[in-house]
């Protein structure tokens, strides 16, 4: 049967839909990039805001049409809104066949079966997968960045305001043994570069293997070049592993690491179990690992604005947390109740009006910065390795390459042709909050010299 599976969300998702392709694959079901020829189309869905819900409910809309048509046999729902939603969503939408939570990956080829033996709607949302330790067949026909590889699953941590403790269960990390082997798998593939990621994928512990030890087996795999992770929790941070970071030759000096809010006060609200001062530490010291802290290392973060009960003083106290710490990037959202979780129940809700005024005060101030941390890069040198290759009418071949630290740096019409993969520096020459523009540097120019910061 033709398949398409289309992921909304976070990496998470991303990996789920490369492990149940595998699966779907190895029992005789095959992709398929055009929605008009899918009998079996999957949408990976994400619950995490409301916005990202009805996202999904708009394209389960626009899918009407390939069933009314009949070319479209199988409509499934699966991911968070799935196990979030679960039967009310069969309710709410008759023509939606399948309906299964991210713990049901491993039992999709078992689910599509029993929906081919004419059962209708099937549900799976037990929750937990029982087969989460299994290596699933690598799927991948190309090679295509970033390539996520999931060493833990769910979360423990519970935050007051977050659904995916109740979508993907508790916390449970995979056999250090079963995922360098996925890992291997990988790398025969052709893959130089591997995102190791988790909710919380900093609490990885698996006996007495714990997140640095962890970074410290995949940097020993022969032939991957770079190692990426997400998400960290600031509360699972160790001086241990920012020195793995620091020190393994592999591992990219990006740390993720979502803070929040700068308030003490909402961040006990929100059970983060850390405050600004912890935060701030841990960011110092990430920094003085490296000596020059803008081209060789890069923190990025998470921010909602309008949690319950968030004053405009709170909110302060978050612009300045930025303001020291100084972010090369962030996520920013507007908190968006979720029913079932503690925070949603809160009585002093923030209005819609205040939150999107604080949403915007905070992106114009983010934006400035990593505008100015970009424009500190002009003139310096750093590796990069090829993703993505377009073709522009007006300005040529487009090439968007990664540096170690996460940033792209896009490079127009550079005289060699390069493939995905390929790894040299680059001297950034160009910037715009957003993006880096360089040019190759094969003949080992001399790039301007780092200021110790
Ligand atoms: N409302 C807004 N943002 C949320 N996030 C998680 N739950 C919510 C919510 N209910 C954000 C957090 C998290 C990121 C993945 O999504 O910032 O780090
Ligand atoms: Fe959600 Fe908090 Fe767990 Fe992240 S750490 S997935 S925000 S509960």
């Amino acid at each position: 049967m033709k398949y398409y599976i289309q992921s909304f969300g976070c990496q998470m998702n991303v990996y789920d839909a490369k492990s149940m392709m595998g699966l779907l694959n190895e029992a005789g079901h095959e992709s398929t990039s055009h929605l008009e020829e899918a009998e079996l189309i999957l949408l990976n869905t994400c619950a995490i805001r409301e916005g990202a819900e009805q996202r999904v409910r708009g394209r389960i809309g626009q899918l009407k049409k390939y069933k009314d048509r009949g070319s479209l046999k199988y409509l499934g729902v699966c991911g968070c809104m799935g196990q979030k939603e679960g039967e009310r969503l069969t309710r709410d939408v008759p023509f939606l066949d399948l309906v299964m939570g991210p713990g049901a990956i491993g039992s999709i080829v078992r689910l599509v079966d029993a929906l081919e033996r004419g059962n209708r709607p099937v549900l799976d949302l037990h929750g937990i997968d029982d087969d989460f330790d299994e290596v699933y067949p690598v799927a991948d026909e190309e090679i295509v960045y970033p390539r996520f590889l999931s060493i833990m699953k769910g979360c423990d941590k519970k935050c007051t305001y977050c659904i995916v403790p109740y979508t993907r269960g508790p916390e449970r990390s995979r056999d250090p043994q079963i995922l360098l082997q996925e890992a291997e798998s990988l790398v025969q593939k052709g893959y130089k570069e591997i995102t190791l990621i988790g909710q919380t994928v900093n609490s990885y512990h698996f006996g007495d293997v714990h997140f640095p030890k962890l970074l410290e087996m995949v940097n020993q795999i022969a032939g991957l070049k770079r190692i990426r992770f997400a998400t960290s929790h600031p509360n699972s941070v160790t001086h241990e592993m920012l020195d793995a970071i620091a020190t393994l030759d592999h591992v990219c000096e990006h740390l993720h690491l979502p803070v929040q809010s700068g308030s003490n006060r909402v961040l006990a609200e929100m059970d983060r179990n850390y405050t600004r001062e912890d935060y701030l530490e841990i960011t110092r010291y990430f920094r003085s690992r490296f000596k020059a802290p803008l081209i060789q290392s890069t923190l990025t973060t998470d921010i909602i604005v309008g949690f319950p009960g968030e004053t405009e003083e709170d909110f302060e106290q978050t612009l300045d947390l930025i303001r020291s710490v100084r972010f090369d990037g962030a996520f920013m959202f507007k908190y968006s109740p979720r029913r079932g979780t503690p925070a949603a129940e809160m009585e002093n809700q923030v209005d819609d009006f205040t939150k999107a005024r604080r949403l915007e005060r905070l992106i114009q101030l983010q934006q400035q910065i990593a505008g100015e941390n970009n424009r500190w890069l002009i003139g310096q040198k750093a590796e990069v390795m090829v993703e993505r290759v377009s073709h522009h009418p007006k300005q040529g071949r487009v090439y968007e390459a990664r540096l170690r630290t996460g940033r792209i740096v896009k490079l127009i019409n550079p005289e060699i042709e390069y493939r995905v993969g390929d790894m040299f520096d680059v001297i950034i020459t160009d910037c715009s909050s957003y993006s880096l523009y360089g040019n190759p540097d094969h003949d080992g120019s001399n790039p301007k010299q780092l200021e110790i910061a």
